[in-house]
This record gives structure tokens, C-alpha cells and sequence, in this order.
């Protein structure tokens, strides 16, 4: 270990992500209000720039989440992680240096923190309330290949399918950490038509990436939420996503603290 590292890392298998996830509603409000401690003076101006309540209180979710879920791993304070973003907006960890990767997601009603050690993951979460037929949206932006398989669909299907294309989509770009600056139509997903099966993905030249690296998953977190996930399998055996519920943001004695 070099100076300034985090330490060992506890209870995050190599071949593991953990999909922590919260409803900011569920929170206690108390937690909140400690919550607010944790965070530097610039997260609480970002907090407080939205409007909506509902908005404020989801910002101040993800990142009391962040904070709390990577202190689980490491003897690290939850307010002592630094964070800054790539050119493309993600935020990763500044300090202490840490082998630990992390990346977030907000909709509606829940927000997510994926976590691995060394590999890069991407998460996104959509509400399904959200969803519409997509279909113009996917015949702009998506590949045409996937326009075709939404256009093949029935549509009181449509909505559904759409947003499984858009969650899966998001992941992936989330995972690369270059966000909407890659475009939607260079890359095509197959969803299968039987859950259990591999989610394949095919990617043009031009993005110079490796489909086969990539792992995904897509499922329900409850009934109202989708939610998609991205890690780098490094073309090695299923990376197991463990689903863990957060909703006391890490609180000493919560039923959820590792
Ligand atoms: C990443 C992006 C392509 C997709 O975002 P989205 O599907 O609309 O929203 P999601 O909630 O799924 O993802 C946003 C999160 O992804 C992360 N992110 C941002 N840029 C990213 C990138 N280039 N690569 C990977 N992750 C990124 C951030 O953690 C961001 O949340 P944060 O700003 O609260 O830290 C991009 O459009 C974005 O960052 N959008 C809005 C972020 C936002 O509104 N933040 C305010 C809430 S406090």
C-alpha cells in the first residue's frame, strides 16, 4: 500500500458488484439532516440549486449514498473521500486512492450506486412510468437494428422494450464514462427474447472497444423501476451482481452495514 491509499478492501469480491440502491422517500429524514455533515460545501450548493423538494432531497440521497456505500468497503470516513470527474462528467474517486469503482444513478423515486475493485461498471435506472413508445425516439438515435427489433414489437409492448434498449444503452456509456459523446447508433444491442439469456452487444470500429469485455444485466427493482447493469468481465467468468437495499445510507447498526 502507497501512501494516501484507502487500505484493504472488505466484503467486495473480485467477482462481484454491488448494486446498493435507496428510495429517497424511505429515508428517515433524521438520517438526511446528519447526512448533510458529510458532504463538502459545493455538493450542498448543487443540492440546493434544485427547486422541487423532491429533486433536492434525491440529490442529497446520492451523495450521502456514495459517501456511506464506499466507507463500507474501507476504513475511510465517509466524509474524507474526495471526488473528481472525467471530461465527460463522471465522477470517480480523487482521494484516497482506492482501487474501488463506483458509478450512479437517479430517477424518479430511487437512485443506485453500482461498486466494484478495479473494474469499471456503469448503472442506469429508469422508472417504468416514464416509458413511451419511443418509437421515434429510438428511429433517431438508436442503431437501425434496434430501431427495427422496437418497430417488430407490439405495440402495447413498445414502451416496455424501449426503455430496456435505454437503460442497457445508458449503462454502457456510463461504463465507458464517455457518456452521450458516444453516439447511440454505433452500437446495437440483441435483447434475447428468454430473460435468462446473455444480452449480446455489438459495437462499431470507430468506438475501438471490445463487445465481448462487457457484461450486462437488466431486471426490476420493484415494480416501477428498471434498472441495467454494465462491468467489465475482462472476458472472464460472470461477474455476480449482489442487489443490497441502503435505505439507512449506512448507518452505524443498520440492518444493511457490512
Ligand atoms: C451520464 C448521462 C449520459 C446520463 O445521465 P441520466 O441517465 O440522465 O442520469 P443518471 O441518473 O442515470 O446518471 C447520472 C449520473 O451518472 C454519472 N455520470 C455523469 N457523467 C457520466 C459519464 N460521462 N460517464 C459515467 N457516468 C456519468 C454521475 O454520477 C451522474 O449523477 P450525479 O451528477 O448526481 O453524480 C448524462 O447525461 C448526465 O450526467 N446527466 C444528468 C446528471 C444530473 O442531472 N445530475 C444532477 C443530480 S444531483
Amino acid at each position: 500500500m502507497t501512501d494516501g491509499e484507502a487500505g484493504p478492501i472488505r466484503g467486495l469480491d473480485e467477482g462481484e458488484a454491488h448494486l446498493w440502491w435507496v428510495r429517497p422517500d424511505e429515508v428517515d429524514p433524521a438520517r438526511l439532516d446528519q447526512g448533510r455533515d458529510l458532504l463538502t460545501t459545493a455538493e450542498l450548493e448543487r443540492v440546493g440549486r434544485f427547486r422541487r423538494a423532491a429533486d433536492q432531497r434525491s440529490c442529497l440521497v446520492t451523495r450521502i449514498l456514495v459517501r456511506t456505500t464506499l466507507s463500507r468497503y474501507v476504513n475511510v470516513p465517509p466524509e474524507r473521500w474526495r471526488f473528481r470527474t472525467n471530461a465527460y462528467g463522471r465522477p470517480e474517486i480523487e482521494s484516497p486512492v482506492s482501487s474501488l469503482r463506483f458509478n450512479l444513478s437517479h430517477t424518479e423515486g430511487l437512485v443506485v450506486c453500482l461498486v466494484s475493485r478495479n473494474r469499471e461498471v456503469g448503472v442506469d435506472v429508469e422508472a417504468t412510468s416514464r416509458a413511451h413508445r419511443g418509437l421515434e425516439v429510438a428511429e433517431r438515435y438508436f442503431s437501425p437494428r434496434e430501431a427495427a427489433a422496437l418497430r417488430a414489437t407490439r405495440p402495447s409492448a413498445q414502451p416496455d422494450r424501449f426503455l430496456q434498449f435505454w437503460t442497457l444503452k445508458e449503462s454502457y456509456i456510463k461504463a465507458r464514462g464517455l457518456g452521450l459523446a458516444i453516439p447511440l447508433a454505433a452500437f446495437t444491442f440483441d435483447l434475447p427474447a428468454e430473460e435468462s439469456a446473455a444480452i449480446r452487444l455489438q459495437i462499431e470500429p470507430t468506438l475501438g472497444d471490445d463487445p465481448g469485455r462487457w457484461q450486462f444485466t437488466l431486471g426490476r427493482l420493484g415494480a416501477g423501476h428498471l434498472v441495467a447493469t454494465a462491468v467489465d468481465g475482462r472476458g472472464g467468468p460472470p461477474v455476480v451482481i449482489v442487489r443490497r437495499p441502503a435505505t439507512e445510507l449506512g448507518q452505524p447498526g443498520g440492518a444493511t452495514t457490512l
